[in-house]
């Protein structure tokens, strides 16, 4: 089973696919993640996350010990991330593992659920389930805020929103596999619903039992 879940920042998509993984016995890929890892090495290089060499380069030589670094949750490297996501080769070079990892999942598991912008109309477009999570900048900035100050992270409101609004409109807007709904995704509005309502309404659709 591939369930395929997409959405812009701070939706919820990340907390409800890990619920959904331990739920029905599913491998998770946090497919951010590899966009992140690629942004850290280009930071860290001392490169530009817009120019292509060296984000290119940093997207061939990914190592699973990339993915694990806690750096990668900084607000600057989602940032980053978001402009080395837009460069179509680099799209390309993080394709096939995200598809090797959707159709052979590591360990015993049922299947996999894959978070992240183009995953029901890019990399699986044949998954069983598709739901695409979203809520209103406003709502997801204030997650956002929430997260990083619990942190204790210094951080003012309108800055993670101005930060939110950029990130969706570089996502939405770009070439290279828009930020958009596959046309048979299920859309899934968290804006005034709690994580366990959210994740009901997610486990409804799966099933089928609501459409
Ligand atoms: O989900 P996230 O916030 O960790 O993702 C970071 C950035 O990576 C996001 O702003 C856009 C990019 N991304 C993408 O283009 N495609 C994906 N499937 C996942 C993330």
């Amino acid at each position: 089973m591939i369930v395929a879940i997409d959405g812009p920042a701070a939706a919820g998509k990340g907390t409800l696919s890990r619920l959904l993984a331990e739920e029905m016995n599913l491998a998770w890929l946090e497919t951010g993640s590899l966009y992140r890892a690629v942004a850290l090495r280009v930071l860290r290089d001392g490169s530009d996350p817009g120019d292509s060499r060296a984000a290119v380069g940093a997207a061939g030589h990914l190592d699973a010990g990339d993915l694990s670094d806690p750096e990668l949750r900084r607000e600057d490297v989602g940032q980053a991330a978001s402009r080395v996501a837009a460069i179509s080769e680099v799209r390309a070079a993080l394709i096939g593992f995200q598809r090797r990892f959707a159709h052979r999942p590591p360990g015993k598991v049922r299947g996999a659920v894959l978070d992240g912008r183009d995953i029901g109309t890019v990399v699986c477009p044949d998954a069983d389930h598709k739901i695409f999570v979203t809520a209103t900048p406003e709502a997801r900035a204030r997650r956002r805020f929430l997260q990083l100050r619990e942190s204790g992270t210094p951080v003012d409101e309108r800055q993670v929103l101005a930060a939110t609004v950029e990130r969706d409109a570089r996502d939405t807007e770009r070439s290279a596999s828009p930020l958009t709904p596959a046309e048979d995704a299920h859309l899934l509005d968290t804006t005034n619903l709690s994580i366990d309502a959210a994740f009901a309404t997610l486990t409804a659709y799966i099933s089928g039992s609501s459409d």
